[in-house]
């Protein structure tokens, strides 16, 4: 039943849905009839590890007075019972969307799915009245993201996307000095991105190995760096030259298996990983591999991987700024370099996430000015993404109504601007020439955001 993107196939989900055409997989109507009154009705669809941890057990504990989850949906049965479990919620749980959108009704629906399916679930969940809250990326491919924005507007409801690396305080320290013109006319930009052979190596072992589900890294992963040079920058991107490769994980290795668990290389492969010791793991995927066979911890030396493990571009911004983007991901540690470069002086910052280095709990900025002083400004640091997190969740779900002093809050156009310069990045590497963002839908890149 299982395909080679690691999930069920269509005959697959139609077997399921099938099981799902009764209804309800747990739980009845009246749960949720009974216990949305005078609370926003919130559905997910996808209840993974980022739908249960970002969007599930927090939003439970935090927002319970103000929301109710009326419906949890997944592909995988299993991982949507666990997912209810985990939240402690009394909803009832579903592998058959539209049949969880036309029992609940729901308000807002969060899509927490694996990227490539977003677009299905974006569009329907409009067509059939809500307003969506989806992960990053939105899509994966200018079609899909075309159709998303058609359908925004055909149905009147609205998409956020959820960029929550624009939230963590020394980010928001960066667009504060920008706009402050602390280094006066930004001109160019230097961005270096670092992904670890731990969190790195993640990519590869999941269903994000291949193209088809993530739409490579250059969309799954850096269209979240893509969107914050958008929105430091205050302009939206012209055009992208690309050029990439897979040179280390994949086909590239000396041995492999087909995960981590069954592996006969566990003493000798320095990205052996056991995952039975994390019982969060354990539950949302392993004890639900019998439903769709997906393995959590698959091999990065599988043959199939297709994505790239090394990438760089040029990206230039409609407002002039060029900026020289790489991602690298075997680096001995996690984080990034970036800096700004201005008309007066140069911003600069140097992230540790992770690594055997010692890591700070301050992130600090280093502002130069042209024929003047160097200043440090240290930034303390919170938990998850930075403490970027939190702090979304409370803009969307406690104070949705108070000023976006920052611009923080991210439409679909936000969501389309950062994809589409991954996704012309990914075509730039195969044609060899560089991508013009307009000739990929039918938003034309500004200068100044409205
Ligand atoms: N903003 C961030 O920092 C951040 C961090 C991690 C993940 N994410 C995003 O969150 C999303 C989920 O990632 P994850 O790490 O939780 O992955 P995951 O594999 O843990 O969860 C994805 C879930 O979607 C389900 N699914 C797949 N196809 C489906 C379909 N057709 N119908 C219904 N369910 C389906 C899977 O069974 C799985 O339970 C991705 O889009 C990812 O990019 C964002």
């Amino acid at each position: 039943m299982e395909n080679q993107n690691g999930f069920l196939g269509r005959r697959g989900f139609l077997q399921q849905a099938s099981v799902a055409t009764a209804g309800l997989l747990a739980g009845s109507l009246s749960d949720v009839l009974g216990t949305t009154m005078g609370k926003r009705k919130v559905a997910m669809v996808g209840t993974g590890h980022r739908g249960t941890g970002m969007w599930g057990s927090p939003v439970v504990k935090e927002f319970g007075d103000i929301i109710d989850f009326v419906g949890l949906c997944d592909i995988n049965r299993g991982r949507a019972e666990t997912a209810k479990k985990m939240l402690g919620v009394n909803c009832p749980v579903y592998t058959d969307f539209d049949k969880m959108m036309q029992d609940t009704k729901p308000d807002l629906l969060i899509v927490t799915t694996v990227d490539a399916t977003h677009d299905k679930f974006i569009i329907r969940g409009m067509e059939l009245g809500a307003d969506i809250i989806t992960e990053k990326p939105m899509t994966t491919d200018e079609g899909k993201c075309q159709a998303i924005l058609d359908a925004e507007k055909r149905t009147g409801k609205k998409v956020t996307v959820t960029f929550n690396y624009r939230y963590s305080p020394h980010r928001q320290k960066i667009y504060e000095l920008l706009r402050a013109g602390a280094i006066g006319k930004v001109t160019s930009v230097d961005f270096h991105w670092y992904l670890d052979t731990r969190h790195g190596a993640d990519y590869f072992r999941r269903w994000h190995r291949l193209r088809e589900n993530s739409g490579s890294l250059w969309v799954h992963k850096a269209s979240h760096h893509f969107d914050l040079l958008n929105w430091w920058l205050e302009s939206e991107p012209e055009s992208v030259y690309a050029q990439a490769s897979l040179e280390h994980y994949g086909k590239n290795g000396q041995q492999r298996g087909t995960n981590c668990r069954t592996c006969s290389h566990k003493t000798s492969c320095k990205f052996y990983w056991d995952m039975t010791k994390d019982n969060r793991l354990m539950s949302l995927y392993a004890q639900n591999e019998q439903y769709d066979g997906y393995l959590r911890d698959g091999c990065v030396f599988k043959e199939d991987i297709n994505i790239f493990d090394k990438m760089a571009a040029t990206i230039h911004y409609a407002n002039g700024v060029n900026v020289s983007y790489s991602l690298t991901t075997y680096s001995p540690y996690e984080g990034y370099r970036i800096a700004f470069n201005g008309t007066g002086g140069r911003l600069e910052a140097w992230i540790k996430e992770s690594g055997k280095m010692v890591i700070e709990h301050y992130d600090e900025l280093m502002l130069s000015k042209n024929f003047g002083d160097v200043e440090y400004i240290k930034i303390p640091q919170a938990e998850g993404h930075g403490g970027g997190d939190a702090l979304l969740r409370d803009k969307i779900f406690r104070n949705p109504h108070t000023p976006d002093t920052y611009r923080q809050t991210a439409g679909s156009r936000d969501g389309a601007m950062a994809i589409l310069v991954g996704i012309g990045a990914r075509k730039s590497v195969e044609t060899g020439l560089p991508v013009k963002i307009s000739a990929l839908t039918d938003l034309k890149p500004k200068a100044v955001k409205s």
